[in-house]
């Protein structure tokens, strides 16, 4: 069986299915963005921000992402860390993007809705008409705040309705189950959005039960621990969730010890239908082929296998199927 060589996995077609904007800000945007926008971040210089990249759990990674966003103020912020997200996502053979971006994290400091989305919702319309790529816009609830909050957030979001194509939940998972956020995921379903949830990454497999039986989404982000529930499992199998894995995230943030401790070739095993994505590539250390080539070389995947987690990425997408289809033959083509 032939190996998968770095320029197949980089040429590969490929869905971005768990990406969240604020996770791409680059130690240079923000060092730019915080000289743009006078806010001081207590760094000298670029290198002192990576170095306090070292983590010891989800928790220590979320507090400095929030902090790290203190520097996107405008519009045009919101524009440049999108188009910057892209540029890179496009180099790596990403053809579609499902991108998560948290309206809390800055409507909490003042900054409104509208300034986030629009510039955002820009970049993406823009990069579409020029580069072709296509992409899907979630609204992620933080789930360490009260559901009556993400509601609110919810009814901000109203007046873009067209621009949102799903509703997700991030931050701090543990002690802030699924079904605190049942009637707001029940109010997004009735205003016509899919759901999807992170469960499943320090949580209990229980918090996974409850993001499809409460919450009733489409995918499961992360949901690596679901392998501790036989049942789970099977039935994760039997629905067709997606998971959307995050290799080198859940190295840095000790979800396991290592890539070759991950549970990744068991989920493959069990049938579970895996999608490959980069979570916070600027905090974690690599973009969607980055995150494919580390699983590549440390399971030594063959040409098939990592077409198949590609076939995978756009099966699992919101695309229509019509473009799932013209997606799928061009991973067929890939395979000179
Ligand atoms: N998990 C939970 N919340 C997040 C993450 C994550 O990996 N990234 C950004 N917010
Ligand atoms: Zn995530």
């Amino acid at each position: 069986m032939e190996a998968a060589t770095k320029d197949f996995v980089w040429s590969l077609p490929k869905a971005e299915l768990h990406l969240h904007l604020e996770g791409t800000l680059e130690p240079e945007m923000m060092m730019t963005l915080a000289e743009r926008n006078r806010v001081d971040i207590g760094y000298p210089d670029v290198d002192s921000i990576r170095q306090a990249y070292v983590f010891t759990n989800l928790q220590s990674f979320l507090d400095l992402y929030y902090a790290g966003c203190s520097v996107l103020i405008t519009e045009r912020d919101f524009y440049d860390l999108t188009a910057a997200y892209l540029q890179r996502a496009e180099s790596q053979g990403v053809r579609h993007a499902e991108v998560f971006f948290d309206p809390q994290t800055h409507t909490q400091r003042g900054i409104r809705f509208e300034t986030v989305i629009a510039g955002i919702h820009q970049a993406l319309v823009d990069y579409h008409s020029a580069h072709g790529i296509t992409s899907c816009l979630i609204l992620a609830f933080l789930r360490h705040l009260s559901e009556e909050e993400a509601i609110e957030t919810l009814r901000q979001a109203e007046p873009f309705r067209e621009w949102i194509c799903a509703i997700g939940l991030d931050s701090a998972e543990r002690g802030n189950p699924p079904a605190k956020f049942a009637r707001v995921y029940e109010e997004a379903r009735r205003q016509g959005y899919v759901a999807v949830a992170h469960a499943g990454e320090e949580g209990p497999p229980s918090y996974i039960w409850q993001a499809l039986d409460v919450l009733r989404v489409q995918r499961i982000d992360h949901g690596v621990r679901c392998l501790e529930d036989e049942e789970l499992v099977k039935r994760l199998v039997a629905d067709g969730i997606a998971l959307t894995v995050c290799p080198l995230s859940n190295v840095k943030l000790r979800v396991f010890p290592s890539l070759a401790e991950s549970n990744l070739p068991s989920l493959l095993e069990r049938g579970l239908r895996v999608t490959i994505n980069s979570d916070d590539p600027a905090y974690f250390g690599g973009y969607l082929a980055d995150n494919l080539w580390a699983v590549t070389t440390t399971f030594k995947l063959t040409r098939k296998q990592v077409m198949a987690l590609a076939a995978n990425s756009f099966y699992a997408s919101f695309l229509p199927e019509s473009d799932k289809k013209r997606h799928l033959a061009n991973i067929e083509g890939t395979a000179f």
